[in-house]
């Protein structure tokens, strides 16, 4: 590598600025410009250059009966229903995300995708919300049993990252559930942008429709927030101990909020405290379905956790709020909804220098 090379990347390392992000010399292709039909397309690794800066990819994208296991590494995900999506978590026992984020991989609520399976039980409640212009799904997990580490507030992953290869490297995403894709639920689409923080034992994730705008997705899909969480990247009144499907209304992109009549913007600050001057808004869901977990995960009825003991967790905290779905009724707030701060942007900023330094 250049000595320019090098100094441009370790000036947008140490910025931090997602808004800097610049290809990796060796890898130019941003990930979110990678585009495969599932599943013939996809090829055994979307990122294998070895001469690019971090990586190489750990895991793999052709995800079959033979990767249906909980070593798993594979790395194309799915998010199709509330009883049949996967959520980026580590592959090895006792992690953070922080610490694992380009390396995570994809664990689904149901056998099929050739990948790890959640452990019977560790999801605790789930909201899918259905918009015009993206699905999100937020809830509660118990983190242990997908191998973070249980004291972990977590992070964010999404197919960006400073040098715009993806946090996991190479993760793709793909999905029936868009209308565009025509109500064939055999057959997927790829998800172009997506965002998924996970942490503090909640979770979130947003895909956005790959039919509508790329201004809409990146809106709907930003990813530069990644030290706010879900309480201000998706704002939802996710109860745990409860499993829904709604409609919903679309959220105010992260952000960007409203006052006296006038759209601001707030920037997350590279290190300070983030500190917004706003809370997030929660939009209005409706057609809420409830479940029964039971009903849901029956191909995960018999997975158990293989990795740290999941016992840890405290067991005080009891479902919260009123169950309210109406307008407005409950801004978001850290204690309602699924939170997931995501704290990892130092820690895999560091990373990144120390790698870059290391291969100068
Ligand atoms: C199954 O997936 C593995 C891992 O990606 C790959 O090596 C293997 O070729 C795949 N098998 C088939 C039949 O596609
Ligand atoms: C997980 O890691 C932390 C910090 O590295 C350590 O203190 C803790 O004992 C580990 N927990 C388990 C269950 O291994
Ligand atoms: C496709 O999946 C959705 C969600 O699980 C389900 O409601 C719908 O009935 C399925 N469609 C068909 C044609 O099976
Ligand atoms: C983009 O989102 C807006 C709502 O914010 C919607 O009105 C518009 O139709 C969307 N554009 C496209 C091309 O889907
Ligand atoms: C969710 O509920 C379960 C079961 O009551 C509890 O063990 C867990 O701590 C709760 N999770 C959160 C994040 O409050």
């Amino acid at each position: 590598m250049s000595r320019s090379t090098l100094s441009v990347l370790l000036a947008i390392a140490v910025t931090s600025q997602l808004a800097l992000a610049q290809p990796d010399p060796a890898d130019p292709t941003p990930l979110v410009d990678k585009t495969y039909a599932y599943p013939s397309g996809i090829p055994y690794q979307v990122d294998y250059n070895t001469a690019a800066i971090r990586g190489p990819q750990t895991g793999y994208n052709i995800c079959n009966s033979t990767t249906q296991n909980q070593n798993s590494l594979c790395q194309t995900s799915m998010v199709n229903h509330i009883d049949d999506f996967c959520l980026w978590a580590p592959p090895i026992p006792n992690s953070t995300i922080g610490d694992t984020e380009q390396e995570e991989v994809a664990w689904c609520t149901k056998p099929g995708h050739g990948t790890r399976l959640i452990p019977n039980g560790a999801l605790q409640g789930v909201q899918y919300l259905v918009t015009s212009e993206y699905i999100q799904i937020a809830g509660f997990i118990d983190q242990t049993q997908i191998n973070m580490n249980a004291q972990d507030y977590g992070g964010e992953l999404d197919p960006h990252g400073a040098d715009l290869r993806g946090n996991p490297l190479g993760g793709l995403m793909y999905s029936n559930a868009f209308p565009s894709n025509g109500g064939n639920n055999d057959s997927y689409q790829q998800v172009i942008d997506w965002t998924n923080f996970m942490g503090g034992d909640a979770f979130c994730i947003t895909i956005c429709d790959p039919a509508s705008s790329s201004a809409n997705q990146s809106a709907y899909c930003q990813n530069i927030y990644d030290r706010m969480g879900c309480s201000y990247n998706m704002p939802n009144n996710a109860q745990n101990g409860t499993f829904e499907v709604c409609d919903s209304d679309l959220k105010i992109p992260a952000g960007l909020y409203v006052t006296g009549g006038v759209t601001m913007t707030y920037s997350q600050p590279d290190s300070a405290a983030v500190d917004p001057p706003y809370t997030a808004f929660t939009p209005a869901s409706s057609n809420c379905v409830t479940y029964a977990s039971s009903a849901l995960y029956t191909g995960i009825a018999t997975v158990t956790p293989t990795g740290v003991s999941a016992s840890a967790s405290g067991g005080t905290a009891k479902a919260t709020g009123t169950g309210s779905n109406s307008a407005g009724a409950a801004a978001a707030t850290q204690t309602g909804g699924a939170v997931a701060l995501g704290v990892s942007t130092l820690a895999g900023v560091t990373g990144t220098l120390f790698a870059m330094i290391f291969l100068s």
